[in-house]
């Protein structure tokens, strides 16, 4: 897909999503994972505190750091999304594949659950480009547990993300990072419960069948899956764990 039909798609995805964006699943507005984000990200040293949301979505992330002193600006590719998150600070709308910027302006930013979507050899690039030297770069994830559930997540989130362009485990994530400039300077994981039918039914892009085969894909996975996960059914709902990733680079 050329890189003008993938954003269009991207935009097309994201637009339609605005009124339940949010409460799509739990770790959108978890409680856990704000606090482990406001905890990578830490307070905004004096005189250093410009950080940029890239692929801000609503705002979340940037939104939960204004109070830990950080001066928040955003960039999304979707303008639907970033007029949200606009009237909590400022944003821009363009890619993260090309930030409009100055170099070596920002001293942090951060990225959530977008990495897949995006040109990930450019984005770093551009990330790398906008950070002043020393600068961190907080890059948060739903990544696989491991080995026993790597294929069959791998298979789910190809089947989900209808405009994934890569799929990362933890190590390759870390290895994008270091292959362009940064050294990990905090590595943490956190396991969130989500309703599977929840995540499903609150994805419009998604035509009934595919919801069904998603489902199918874990519903009836491996033990090794199922236990990796924590996969139950309860009350005719199908419940599993996912593993986020709080990954902290710093440019070299
Ligand atoms: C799953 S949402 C995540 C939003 C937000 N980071 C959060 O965690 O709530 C993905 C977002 O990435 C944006 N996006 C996708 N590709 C992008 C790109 N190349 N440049 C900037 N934003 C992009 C979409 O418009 C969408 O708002």
């Amino acid at each position: 897909m050329s890189g003008d039909i993938h954003h269009d798609s991207i935009r097309q995805q994201f637009a339609q999503r605005i009124p339940t964006y949010e409460r799509a699943a739990t770790w959108m507005l978890s409680r856990d994972l704000i606090a482990a984000q406001r905890e990578a990200a830490g307070p905004a040293p004096a005189g250093r505190d410009l950080c940029l949301d890239l692929c801000c979505g609503t705002g979340v992330v940037g939104r939960n750091l204004l109070d830990l002193g950080w001066k928040m600006r955003g960039l999304d590719l979707t303008p639907e999304m970033g007029y949200v998150a606009s009237q909590y600070f400022p944003v821009r709308i363009g890619s993260v594949e090309s930030i409009d910027s100055e170099p070596g302006v920002y001293d942090l930013a951060t990225l959530r659950q977008s990495f897949m979507l995006v040109d990930g050899d450019k984005a770093l690039s551009e990330i790398h480009r906008i950070l002043k030297p020393g600068g961190r770069f907080i890059l948060i994830q739903s990544v696989s547990f491991g080995a026993a559930d790597d294929e069959v997540y791998s298979q789910v989130q190809w089947a989900r993300h209808i405009n994934q362009k890569t799929y990362y485990r933890q190590i390759d994530l870390e290895n994008a990072l270091r292959n362009h400039g940064f050294s990990i300077v905090g590595a943490k994981t956190l396991r969130i419960r989500e309703s599977v039918d929840h995540w499903l039914n609150s994805a419009p892009e998604l035509q009934p069948e595919l919801r069904q085969h998603i489902r199918k894909l874990i519903a009836d996975a491996p033990d090794a899956y199922k236990w990796a996960r924590d996969v139950r059914e309860t009350g005719g709902e199908l419940f599993e764990d996912w593993n986020w990733l709080i990954l902290t680079g710093q440019k070299d």
